[in-house]
């Protein structure tokens, strides 16, 4: 069972803000203030990426949704892939406005143009429904990724999102900070007017409970040729020129982990 994570020690320089409200803030820089986390991620998705795309068997088109896409980071990569609709959801309008300017496309207007790939927004919030997003009927998603989003999301509630969404036999291409590091720290940014450090609601999710909440929901970890499924990876310290200073800090603590589920076929 996670709780919600208890993170750096209190100090009057660090405010808990709901955390749509600490997105909305977070847009203008998060692309930008060297979190080594995303670099991480960066570098793990070069072999994860393209092992869920393989794994996506459903025939094509592929509608692909982005659950959490923030400023389009990762919603970039989906765009390379053909003959897909991509659709990128979060629930802040501030990540979701940065991930706009950065690709192109409009609320919920699919781009159609030429060999443009078509791309949709919308604003969803997993904590404000249970049902699915307005711009997606139920169970008609091939593929999902979800990159360092369910660290603010119960589990259960994460996973019924991702089943309600995905056809049977679609596949999850799911990221996240390690438990290890949410134990002692978690997402959260620099206020560059205030000095504040600005911290969302998270929980410190560990492998053995993604796993079991997502099996409660019908997905299972998808293994590759080697028998890999989920990876949990530590800073070296070979990687920190690579990663950015700040990850300095965190050399032989696991800090991510990611892998590849799959919903039953039945
Ligand atoms: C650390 S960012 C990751 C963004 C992007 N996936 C990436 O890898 O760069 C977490 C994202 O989750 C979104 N998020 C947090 N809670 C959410 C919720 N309840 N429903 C939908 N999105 C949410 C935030 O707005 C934010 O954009």
């Amino acid at each position: 069972m996670a709780h919600p994570t208890t993170v750096d020690p209190p100090s009057n320089s660090i405010r808990y803000i709901p955390t749509n409200e600490a997105y909305d803030r977070w847009a203008e820089v998060y692309d930008s203030d060297g979190n080594f986390l995303q670099a991480l991620d960066d570098l793990e998705l070069k072999t994860l990426f393209p092992r869920f795309v393989a794994s996506i068997k459903s025939p094509k088109p592929w509608r692909i949704v982005d659950l959490g896409c923030g400023t389009g980071r990762n919603t970039a990569l989906l765009l390379r892939v053909p003959e897909s609709e991509t659709i990128a959801l979060d629930a802040s309008k501030g990540m979701l406005e940065v991930a706009k300017t950065r690709l192109g496309g409009s609320s919920l207007t699919p781009e159609l143009s030429g060999n443009k790939p078509i791309l949709r927004f919308d604003v969803f919030d997993m904590l404000a429904t249970s049902g699915p997003p307005a711009s997606v009927a139920p169970h008609t998603v091939d593929a999902i990724i979800s990159t360092l989003v369910a660290e603010h999301i119960p589990l259960s509630v994460f996973f019924a999102h991702v089943s309600q969404l995905l056809r049977p036999g679609g596949v999850l291409l799911l990221t996240n900070m390690h438990s290890h590091m949410g134990s002692i720290s978690q997402a959260g940014f620099v206020d560059t007017v205030t000095g504040e450090k600005i911290r969302p609601t998270s929980y410190a999710h560990t492998v053995e409970d993604t796993i079991l909440e997502a099996r409660k929901c019908g997905l299972d970890v998808e293994t590759d040729a080697e028998g890999n499924g989920i990876i949990e990876r530590a800073v070296s310290e070979d990687m920190v020129e690579k990663l950015g200073l700040r990850s300095g800090k965190w050399v032989d603590i696991t800090c991510w982990f990611g892998g590849i589920f799959r919903k039953a076929d039945s």
